[in-house]
């Protein structure tokens, strides 16, 4: 096959976490394009009525409940995906959790474990799954979701800024492995974005965030989205392993 042959062939893309805030967005986006799209997400209720919205549209749209810190639940997405789509040329790691809000003192073993577990582990076990058919193939795009805690630390958010963190340098990693491979690997670094995972966050940790944002608010998910979709499209083509910003200015590098 050639490579303009290859670049006309129908996309499919696992987007984890694609029930909610970014990863819902950026399904919406593929989908939108022509992109065949798994979303993926361990939240029963918000699946299947996010299923039952895209079916309404007619987008090309399927639905797998996973809990991706579990290997074997991660194995039965990719077999899915390969029965429904015959394979995966894009992977969009979204699923996160914040985990313990609190003084590093005060948290848990478990509640570290739990946090390293979906954002850390999770984000690698997706990687590792996609890369043993991308490799082969070839080709592949990978987005791993990070965020800004992850380049500059939050307080009273160890386990998720640490394992943000990790997930930059796990981007780096594998990005240089898969490079000669024709696999593009990148992650981003939002800062706070209007989806369910602030919705419980105070009016003044909100106000204090967006003090420091220079354009003066918070994200919105389509916004990254469209960065996602750029990340993941044949147009990405000479950079990998770097760390996008979409901080509406708060990080500069
Ligand atoms: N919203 C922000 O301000 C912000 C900022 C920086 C980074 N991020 C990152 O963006 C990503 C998406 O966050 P969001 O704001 O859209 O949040 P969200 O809560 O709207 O969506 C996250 C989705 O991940 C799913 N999920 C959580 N744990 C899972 C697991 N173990 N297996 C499968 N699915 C799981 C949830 O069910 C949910 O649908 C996360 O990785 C988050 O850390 C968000």
């Amino acid at each position: 096959m050639t490579a303009s042959e290859t670049s006309r062939q129908v996309r499919t893309a696992i987007i984890t976490g694609g029930a909610s805030g970014i990863g819902l967005a950026t399904a919406y986006k593929l989908a939108g394009s022509g992109i065949n799209v798994v979303i993926a997400d361990f939240n029963e209720e918000t699946l299947s009525k996010q299923l039952a919205a895209f079916e309404k549209e007619g987008l090309p749209v399927a639905g797998y409940r996973v809990n991706i810190s579990r290997p074997e639940e991660v194995k039965g997405l990719f077999e899915f995906t390969r029965q429904k789509f015959g394979g995966v040329q894009i992977l969009v790691n979204c699923a996160g959790m914040v985990g313990p809000n609190k003084p590093a003192i005060q948290v848990s073993l478990e509640e570290w474990q739990s946090t390293v577990d979906v954002n850390l582990t999770g984000t690698f076990l997706c990687c590792q799954a996609a890369l043993k058919e991308m490799i082969p193939a070839k080709y592949g795009r990978i987005v791993n979701v990070a965020s800004i805690a992850g380049k500059e630390g939050n307080p009273n958010l160890a386990a998720y800024s640490a394992t943000k963190g990790a997930v930059i340098a796990l981007t780096k990693s594998l990005a240089k492995e898969a490079a000669s491979a024709g696999v593009i690997i990148n992650a981003l670094a939002p800062a706070v974005i209007a989806t369910p995972m602030n919705k419980d966050t105070n009016q003044q940790t909100l106000d204090y965030m967006i003090s420091r944002i220079p354009l003066g608010r918070v994200g919105q998910p389509q916004e990254v989205a469209e960065m996602i979709a750029w990340m993941a499209s044949d147009a990405c083509t000479f950079t990998t392993g770097f760390c996008f910003d979409i901080s509406g200015g708060r990080a500069t590098y």
